[in-house]
């Protein structure tokens, strides 16, 4: 889909031209500028490949100096630039919506500092997230963020997105784990937030305005964050349940049994399950059930964690709350079992054009909403499953269908987003607004913080440069 599906004008801005190509040839190098079409395609098009940008120029700087040349030239110029980490967000802000400029953190990559007493690295905003959480290990570290993308996903990018991801219930939001941020504004001023101190209160927080606001204040060069030890023991279980609401009386159990050694709490339902099977070859370890919870635990003493896992395994079998179930304690056997859960958003790829919503609800109505939907869409669909962060409160609902069309979009929204609004809930849990669902942001927010958005926009970038057509709604590019 492009611009013109979602009925969107260009803005008011520039168009590069030869000599703002020689200028950015100057800054970043020839090889840097990149302006051949076949190679720009990949950027131009988000993961799920539902929108398609159409820039020109792909800029790829290696330092915050050069990043600070580019965006101050950009600024007097007024071209819009579009940043871009590993593109795999999930609401089309990582891709241009006309011809903004990319401006990339692929080359950002250095790791600048680990100290292994306090936990705190510092890194160029482009280091890829499981490459950080490798090189961490040596330290016996590890990022305390993990999600399906970890393979492309850039730390810049998941604090801009502020990702919540399979980690979460355990080491919390990035807004507390992040201490630091480096960013460029608009016009080319470098914001250096970098602390790498755990306690500051010296006045306003400007780091927690750059994390979450998904490239629309500043691009995101450098981070420090504060990394957890490695666990020395980490367990899985894998269960089978029959109903929602077994699933929320085992989380309970979880954090009542499991308490301080408990790290993950996620979910899928039994299509889910269906849809890894068969597009991705996935086996499931255990047989057919309505829902799979998957629990982790992660502690310092394996005999006393698997010492309690396997008490509340063998409690919770013994009163059939789960169904069945399987431990992992070895490597492998956990990985394929959240290769299953973390595989889902790629089997949906498979199974149509995907309609991906990410909401908090209180846990209580979660799957009522995968219910509603489906009667709600009388058949309309390929699929529509829900799953997500179970412990977190967060669902992930999609609808996948044959091909995208209207009759199917105006079906589905508003109808999930007024479902999120009654039900109190967030319209986006983690993912963010970016392109997509910008406009739906009044579900969730209310108009004086919308107000209060705008300022904050107009304030860090008067031009309106920096990611134009995302987050904020339509009536102000
Ligand atoms: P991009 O996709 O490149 O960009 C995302 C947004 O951030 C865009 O608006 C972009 O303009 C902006 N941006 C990127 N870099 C910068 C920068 N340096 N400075 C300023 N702005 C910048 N998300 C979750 O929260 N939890 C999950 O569990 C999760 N799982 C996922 C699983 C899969 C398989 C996939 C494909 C995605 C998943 N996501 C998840 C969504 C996505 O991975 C995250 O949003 C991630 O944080 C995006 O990082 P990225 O580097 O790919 O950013
Ligand atoms: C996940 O939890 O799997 C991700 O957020 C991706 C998705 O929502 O599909
Ligand atoms: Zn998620």
């Amino acid at each position: 889909l492009t611009a013109e599906t979602y009925n969107v004008k260009r803005g008011n801005y520039s168009t590069a031209n030869a000599s703002d190509l020689d200028a950015f040839r100057n800054i970043v190098g020839d090889n840097n500028v990149v302006t051949e079409a076949s190679e720009l395609q990949g950027n131009n098009v988000d993961w799920i490949k539902t929108v398609r940008g159409q820039s020109t120029v792909l800029l790829k700087p290696k330092t915050t100096t050069e990043v600070s040349r580019i965006l101050k030239h950009c600024n007097e110029r007024k071209l819009a630039v579009c940043p871009q980490g590993g593109n795999t967000g999930l609401v089309g802000g990582s891709v241009p919506v006309f011809d903004e400029i990319i401006l990339s953190t692929q080359r950002m990559n250095e790791v600048i500092s680990v100290d292994p007493f306090s936990g705190v690295m510092v890194c160029q905003a482009g280091c890829i997230l499981e490459k950080a959480n490798q090189d961490l290990l040596e330290h016996d570290l590890i990022v305390p963020l993990d999600l399906g993308a970890k393979g492309s996903c850039h730390l810049g990018g998941n604090i801009s997105t502020n990702a919540g991801g399979l980690r979460l219930l355990r080491y919390g939001s990035l807004r507390g784990s992040v201490l630091g941020v480096e960013a460029v504004l608009a016009d080319g001023t470098v914001l250096d937030c970098l602390s790498k101190l755990r306690k500051d209160n010296t006045g306003y927080d400007i780091k927690q305005l750059m994390i979450g606001s998904e490239g629309t204040l500043g691009f995101v060069t450098a981070v420090s964050i504060l990394c957890p030890q490695k666990p020395k023991s980490v367990n899985v279980v894998f269960l089978g349940v029959d109903k929602f609401e077994d699933l929320l009386l085992l989380l309970r159990k979880a954090k009542q049994d499991l308490g301080e050694i408990l790290s993950a709490v996620e979910f899928v339902d039994s299509d889910c399950i269906g849809l890894v099977g068969k597009h991705l070859k996935l086996v499931n370890p255990i047989g057919e059930y309505e829902f799979y919870m998957l629990i982790e635990t992660s502690g310092s003493n394996s005999q006393h964690d698997e010492e309690k896992l396997s008490s509340f395994v063998e409690d919770i079998i013994t009163s059939q709350l789960a169904k069945d179930g399987t431990i992992a304690t070895d490597f492998n056997k956990m990985q394929s079992i959240w290769k299953l859960r973390e595989s889902v958003a790629e089997a949906l790829t498979h199974d149509g054009y995907t309609f991906k919503y990410d909401v908090s609800l209180p846990a209580h109505v979660m799957y009522d909403m995968v219910h509603d939907t489906r009667k709600h869409l009388k058949g309309l669909y390929n699929s529509v499953v829900g799953y997500g962060h179970l412990g977190d409160g967060n669902l992930h609902l999609n609808v996948t269908c044959p091909e995208y069309n209207k009759t199917i979009a105006s079906a589905i929204e508003p109808f999930v987003y007024e479902w999120t609004a009654k039900h109190n809930g967030s319209i986006s849990a983690e993912h963010g607004l970016g392109f997509k669902k910008r406009n739906y942001i009044s579900y969730t927010k209310s108009k004086e913080s919308i107000n209060f958005m705008m300022k904050i926009k107009q304030m860090f970038d008067p031009n309106m440069i920096l990611n134009p057509y995302k987050t904020l709604p339509g009536n102000i590019d």
